[in-house]
């Protein structure tokens, strides 16, 4: 019982009053944006983050049109990545992140958006990196 209690609060705070909600410039040469959709139920989910020199997220952004657990996991996953470098933040799996939320098997795809969200960021600032690069 207590598993599910608190499985229920920390749904229900993130969901209440979620983190970083927002947007940031998308054509800023330091952020990248991740907008990902999950097939199982239509849902999408923005998720931004703002590198700074040495690769350390700085800032982060999200925007979730989708169920109380999408809205949980991107919220999570923008306070777990702030502060960390681009390269251990692709790490974080969408596991963790139902695990930490204990999101039940029927929400795990909920986890798995913001997962996919966080990777897509991180490969658009690569990518705009990398095209910056070939211009010099
Ligand atoms: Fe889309 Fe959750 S099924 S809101
Ligand atoms: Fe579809 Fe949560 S994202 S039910």
């Amino acid at each position: 019982a207590s598993a599910a209690r608190a499985y229920h609060d920390k749904v229900i705070d993130h969901y209440e009053n979620p983190r970083n909600v927002g947007s940031m410039d998308k054509n800023d040469k330091n952020v990248g944006t991740g907008l990902v959709g999950a097939p199982a139920c239509g849902d999408v989910m923005k998720l931004q983050i703002r590198v700074n020199n040495d690769g350390e997220i700085v800032e982060t952004a999200f925007k979730t049109f989708g169920c109380g657990s999408a809205i949980a996991s991107s919220s999570l996953a923008t306070e777990w990545v702030k502060g960390m470098n681009v390269d251990d933040a692709r790490k974080i799996k969408n596991s963790d992140i139902a695990k930490e939320l204990s999101l039940p098997p029927v929400k795990l795809h909920c986890s798995m958006l913001a997962e996919d969200a966080i990777k897509a960021a991180i490969a658009n600032l690569k990518e705009k990196r990398t095209e910056a690069g070939a211009q010099n």
